[in-house]
C-alpha cells in the first residue's frame, strides 16, 4: 500500500509532494517521509503514523527546494518507525531512495555491503538500494546509470525513485515487474512522478506509464525512457479524461483489466507487514489467537460465495497441509440451511471481498449462534463481515470495482496461506526453518505474477481464436481444481459463454460425452504431483477432437506436443501455484468478453455485492 510522489520544476516541491501523498492516503500506510534538495543538500523528514505528523515536522522545520520525493510506507521488513520510513539516505548523505516492493535478495546484498563497510541505519530491505547507488556513483556513474546498475542487482518486483545532491537536475524512476506502477506527469517546465495517478491529477492529465523493466530520467523540462538493458523507449502519452471514473481507470480500458494487471502490487500489499522475513514468523494482529487456542482447534469451516468460495477451496489445501487442521468449505447460501454441527473448537472462516454478501453474513451469524469462533477475510474495510467477526484478516487488495472479482481472489488465497502458516507455527506443525522456506516462496510471488502478466499478448491472440465458441470445459486437479471452477466462472460472468469447471478425474464420469471439435477444453496441467494424470485427460480430450488449451509450467515442451495451445506460467511450489495459474484464465475471460463486445465491468444481471438472498 506504499505510495510514491516526486516533483521537479519551479514550484516549492514539499507542498506538491505532501499533497500527492495525501491523495494516496486511501491506500493505507503506517509512516511517511519526504526528501527535498535544498541549496545542494538533501533535507529529510520522516515520521511514524499519519501524514499530519510529517506535515507538522515540515511546518516546524521547513524544507525549501524545487526537487523532492516522498513516500508513504506500509511496513514489510522492520517495524513502522522513523528510521525504517522512506526515503532512505546514503552514508554520505548525497543520495536518497523511495521504493515499493520487496527486495527478495536483501539479506545477501546487506551482507555484501556490510563487508564493504556500509553501516545500515534501518531494518528495511529498501536501504540496500541507496547504498548500492552510492557505491556505483562513486565508481564514476551518473545517477541514471548508478540506479540502473543497482536495479540489475535486485531480485523481485519494484517501483523506485532516486534523487541525488550530486546531480540536482534530475529524478530517476524505475519500474520492474508489478509491485506497483510508475507514472510520469508532464507539466509545463515541470514534471511529476507517482505510483498512482490520483497523486498528480491536480497538476496534469498528460501521463506516461512505465512498463516493467523501464526507467525514466526526469528533468524539469522533460524525460527520457530506456529499458534496464539501455534500449531507448518511445512511450505513448495518455491524455486522462476529467471524469472521475475515467481518471480512476487510468491507462486501462476496463476496471477488470486494471485489476488483473494490478495483482503484482495488490499481492505485495497483502503480504506487507504480515511476515518477519528474518524469522519466518507470520503476524496477523487482527486475528487474536493463542497457541493453546490454535492447538485446541478441531476443524475449520470456510463459508463464502462465488469466487470467494473457490478461493476457500484453494485455502483448504493450504491449511490442511501446513497446519494439519481439517477444513470444510461450504457456500454461504447452503450452510445455514443444513443445521451445521459446530462447537467452540471449530472456527468458521468467512471469505468475502465486499464484506456485505448476505449469504455469507447469515452463515457467520449461524456460526456465532452455535458457539463457534468466527473469523473473516475481507477486502472492504469496515464492512459488516469485518465487524461481525471475532478476528479478521484484511485482504489489502485495494478497491475492486469490476463486478468480476480478480485481485480479491488472489489476495484472499495469499491471506489463507498466511493463516495456514500462522496456525502451523502456533500449533507446532511447522518448524521455523520450514516457515522461512514458505515465506521466501511467498516473497517471490508478486514478481512471478508480473511475469505471467508480461505474456498477456499471447492470451489476447488466443482469445481472438476462441471467442466464437459457445461452450467451454475447464479441468483441474488437486489444488488447481478450484482454478478450473474459477476460470469457468470468470468466462460465463463476463462473456455469457456457457462454461463448466470440473475436477479432471471426473471427466470420464460424464462430461467427456460433451467433448467434440466445438468444445474447447482448458486444462490446468502444471508440473506437480498430478501432472501425468492431467496429460492423460488432455489425451482423452484430444482423442475426441476437443481443442485443448493447457496452462503449463514454463520450460515444459512436452505439453506443447499434446495440447493445441499452451499458456505458460513460471514454476512455483504447488501450494502457491493457483495464484499464477488463475491469471491466464482471468485474462482469457477478459479478452474473450472484449472480443464479443460485452460490458466487462458491469455484466448483465450481476451486482458487485449481493445483499439479497
Ligand atoms: C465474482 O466474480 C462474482 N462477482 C461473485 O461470484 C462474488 O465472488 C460473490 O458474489 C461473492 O462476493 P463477496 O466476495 O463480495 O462475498
Amino acid at each position: 500500500m506504499c505510495g510514491i510522489v516526486g516533483y521537479i520544476g519551479a514550484r516549492d516541491s514539499a507542498p506538491v509532494v505532501l499533497g500527492g501523498l495525501k491523495r494516496l492516503e486511501y491506500r493505507g500506510y503506517d509512516s511517511a517521509g519526504i526528501a527535498v534538495l535544498e541549496n545542494g543538500e538533501i533535507g529529510l523528514r520522516r515520521n511514524v503514523g499519519k501524514l499530519e505528523n510529517l506535515e507538522r515536522s515540515v511546518a516546524e522545520s521547513p524544507l525549501r527546494g524545487q526537487i523532492g520525493i516522498g513516500h508513504t510506507r506500509w511496513a514489510t521488513h522492520g517495524q513502522p518507525s522513523e528510521r525504517n520510513a522512506h526515503p532512505h539516505i546514503s552514508m554520505d548523505g548525497q543520495f536518497v531512495v523511495v521504493h515499493n516492493g520487496i527486495v527478495e535478495n536483501y539479506l545477501e546484498l546487506r551482507k555484501e555491503l556490510k563487508a564493504q563497510g556500509v553501516v545500515f541505519k534501518s531494518e528495511t530491505d529498501t536501504e540496500v538500494i541507496v547504498h548500492l547507488v552510492e557505491k556505483l556513483a562513486s565508481a564514476g556513474h551518473d545517477l541514471t546509470e548508478a540506479t540502473r546498475l543497482a536495479c540489475l542487482r535486485l531480485k523481485g518486483a519494484h517501483a523506485i525513485v532516486t534523487l541525488s545532491a550530486t546531480q540536482p537536475d534530475r529524478l530517476v524512476a524505475v519500474r520492474i515487474g508489478n509491485a506497483g506502477g510508475v507514472v510520469l506527469g508532464i507539466g509545463r517546465d515541470e514534471m511529476f512522478i507517482a505510483s498512482d495517478i490520483p497523486a498528480i491529477l491536480e497538476y496534469t492529465r498528460r501521463l506516461v506509464f512505465l512498463e516493467s523493466r523501464q526507467m525514466a530520467t526526469v528533468t524539469r523540462d522533460g524525460y527520457s525512457i530506456q529499458t534496464l538493458d539501455k534500449m531507448p523507449v518511445d512511450a505513448p502519452i495518455h491524455e486522462i479524461s476529467w471524469d472521475p471514473v475515467g481518471a480512476a481507470r487510468g491507462e486501462y480500458r476496463h476496471f477488470m483489466q486494471k485489476e488483473i494487471f494490478e495483482q503484482g502490487r495488490s499481492l505485495t500489499d497483502t503480504i506487507r507487514g504480515r511476515i518477519d522475513f528474518d524469522s519466518g514468523c507470520v503476524i496477523l494482529p487482527d486475528l487474536p489467537l493463542t497457541p493453546e487456542e490454535a492447538k485446541r482447534l478441531k476443524r475449520i469451516v470456510t463459508v463464502a460465495c462465488g469466487t470467494s468460495a473457490y478461493a476457500g477451496l484453494v485455502g483448504k489445501f493450504m491449511i490442511e497441509r501446513l497446519a494439519r487442521i481439517p477444513v470444510e468449505v461450504d457456500y454461504g447460501s447452503e450452510y445455514r440451511y443444513r443445521d451445521p454441527i459446530l462447537d467452540s473448537d471449530c472456527a468458521v472462516l468467512a471469505i468475502t471481498q465486499s464484506g456485505e454478501t448476505v449469504d455469507t453474513l447469515s452463515a457467520m451469524e449461524e456460526a456465532r449462534n452455535k458457539g463457534a469462533k468466527v473469523w473473516s477475510i475481507v477486502n472492504a474495510i469496515g464492512s459488516q463481515a469485518m465487524r461481525l467477526a471475532d478476528g479478521h484478516i484484511s485482504m489489502q487488495a485495494g478497491p475492486e470495482i469490476g463486478v468480476a472479482s480478480t485481485k480479491a481472489f488472489t489476495s484472499s488465497i495469499v491471506d489463507q496461506y498466511l493463516l495456514a502458516l500462522h496456525l502451523g507455527q502456533l500449533r507446532g506443525t511447522l518448524t521455523l526453518e520450514e516457515s522461512r522456506t514458505h515465506t521466501t516462496d511467498l516473497a517471490k510471488l508478486p514478481d512471478l505474477v508480473g511475469k505471467v502478466l508480461d505474456r498477456a499478448d499471447e492470451v489476447q491472440k488466443l482469445a481472438k481464436k476462441l471467442f466464437q465458441y459457445s461452450d467451454f470445459l475447464y479441468l483441474g486437479r488437486g489444488i488447481n481444481y478450484p482454478i478450473a471452477l474459477e476460470g469457468a466462472l470468470k468466462l460465463k460472468e463476463i462473456s455469457y459463454i456457457h462454461a463448466e469447471g470440473y475436477p479432471a478425474g471426473e471427466m470420464k464420469h460424464g462430461p467427456i460425452a460433451l467433448i467434440d471439435e466445438h468444445m474447447p477444453v482448458l486444462a490446468v496441467a502444471i508440473k506437480d504431483s498430478v501432472y501425468d494424470k492431467m496429460i492423460s485427460q488432455i489425451e482423452q480430450a484430444k482423442a475426441r477432437r476437443g481443442v485443448v488449451i493447457a496452462v503449463g509450467t514454463e520450460g515444459d515442451e512436452f505439453i506443447a506436443t499434446k495440447a493445441d495451445h499452451v499458456l505458460y506460467v513460471p514454476e512455483l511450489p504447488p501450494l502457491l501455484s493457483p495464484v499464477l495459474t488463475v491469471i491466464p484464465l482471468q485474462l482469457l475471460a477478459y479478452y474473450i468478453a472484449v472480443e464479443r463486445g460485452c460490458d466487462v465491468d458491469q455484466p448483465r444481471n450481476l451486482a458487485k455485492s449481493v445483499t439479497v438472498e
